[in-house]
């Protein structure tokens, strides 16, 4: 007994001595002012949740899609007038007006989104291994991009691309090709000579605070979260704009390695970014902790799911009834959604729904909430 005691006491006064180190590493105010790199095909559109939940919530402006658009001027290099009253009117303009938060999708042009976001902003992307992010998105943009459209399955594309894919084609092929490094602004179609990587993966490293790993989506929000200086329930999140698993094809292996040569950009860039993602884990938090954190993170979300689903998994889009939870469907893609739980009280009705309403109908709604005075979004694909 006494021995159990003495223990406890000394594990005590260990926990004590370690805990205000711990607390001193993640002081400071929560961080809001924001700018993500939505890439495609990334897990980003739950990124994307989670930073229009905080913005709401506190408040926040969001950097939104000018008039109509649901983009911000993607595939078109970013510039700041695609945004909702950055630019005033009249003739003599004062400087673009600035954002807390900015997370659209964009193509990456640092000088221009510097115009709209405050100086101090924390950048932070997300990207994601390029075979699966190139099957996921050969099966989304089938119909859209040239280079897919001819092409009756990603092995036929894989074998002979240059027969499909026309660099001289437009941006819509954007999403045939190292689409990543195309996101952050730069050429899809260079060489991969080792100079120019290497630069420009510098350029990425200099720019954005951290980098996250799809594969590694819960211990990239662990590691987010702690950045940000945010409260657990911020980085919780449903998957979404996931397909279902029907519409996942998988690629045969000789696929596979074309895929990365094809790709061998968004390869490079992966590899750098998988390497520096777990070298920081390993640095600021240490495998118990981070598996802690985790763990943490996985009991709270399933509690959620609990509370807000119907049935724990997510169903098929297109037979949502509800059109503010029914997400866009794509080229041959099954998007998932989810239904509520009936007869939530009004504050639990309130969190799940933003929770599960899909980005564009989310940012249909932030747009009113911030220019009520301009005419409300459309979202075309409800409307038929
Ligand atoms: C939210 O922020 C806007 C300015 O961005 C302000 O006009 C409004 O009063 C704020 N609302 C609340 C509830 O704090
Ligand atoms: C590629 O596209 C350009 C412009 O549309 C066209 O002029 C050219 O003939 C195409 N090349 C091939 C090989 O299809
Ligand atoms: C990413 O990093 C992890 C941890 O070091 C490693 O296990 C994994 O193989 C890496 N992925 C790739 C594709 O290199």
């Amino acid at each position: 007994m006494l021995a159990v005691l003495l223990l406890v006491g000394l594990l005590h006064v260990h926990v004590k001595l370690f805990q205000p180190q711990l607390r001193a590493e993640v002081q400071g105010p929560p961080v809001t002012n924001i700018m993500f790199l939505k890439t495609h095909k990334t897990a980003s559109s739950t990124v994307l949740n989670i930073l229009y939940r905080f913005a709401e919530m506190h408040n926040l402006s969001v950097a939104l899609p000018s008039g109509p658009n649901i983009h911000l001027g993607y595939p078109w290099l970013f510039v700041a007038r695609y945004v909702e009253g950055a630019l005033q009117a009249g003739p003599h303009p004062g400087p673009p007006r600035q954002f807390n938060i900015m997370c659209n999708h964009l193509r990456f042009n640092l000088p221009e989104v510097q115009k709209v976001m405050p100086k101090g902003t924390f950048y932070f992307s997300i990207l994601r291994h390029p075979v699966t992010q190139l099957e996921s998105s050969f099966t989304y943009y089938k119909d859209f991009a040239p280079a897919f459209r001819a092409a009756s399955s990603l092995d036929a594309f894989l074998q002979a691309p240059h027969r499909f894919y026309n660099a001289s084609a437009g941006l819509r092929n954007a999403y045939a090709r190292n689409s990543m490094w195309f996101d952050l602004g730069f050429d899809g179609d260079a060489p991969a000579e080792d100079a120019y990587v290497r630069a420009r993966l510098a350029e990425v490293e200099r720019r954005f605070q951290l980098v996250l790993i799809a594969e590694h989506f819960d211990e990239s929000m662990v590691l987010l979260r702690r950045r940000l200086r945010w409260r657990l329930d911020d980085v919780v999140a449903f998957r979404l704009n996931a397909r279902s698993p029907r519409s996942v094809a998988r690629l045969s292996p000789l696929g596979r390695e074309r895929a990365l040569s094809w790709s061998a950009l968004d390869w490079r860039l992966y590899l750098h970014f998988n390497r520096t993602f777990w070298a920081r884990v390993r640095a600021e938090l240490g495998p118990r902790r981070l598996r802690a954190e985790v763990e943490q993170l996985r009991a709270r979300r399933q509690k959620l799911q609990t509370l807000c689903l119907q049935d724990r998994l997510p169903r098929s889009g297109a037979s949502i009834a509800d059109p503010q939870l029914r997400p866009y469907q794509s080229g041959d893609a099954d998007i998932l959604g989810y239904v509520l739980r009936p007869g939530l009280d009004k504050a639990t009705l309130q969190l799940c729904q933003r929770m599960v309403t899909p980005e564009v109908q989310y940012m249909a709604r932030l747009y009113s909430l911030q220019f009520p005075q301009k005419p409300p979004k459309r979202i075309p694909f409800l409307e038929h």
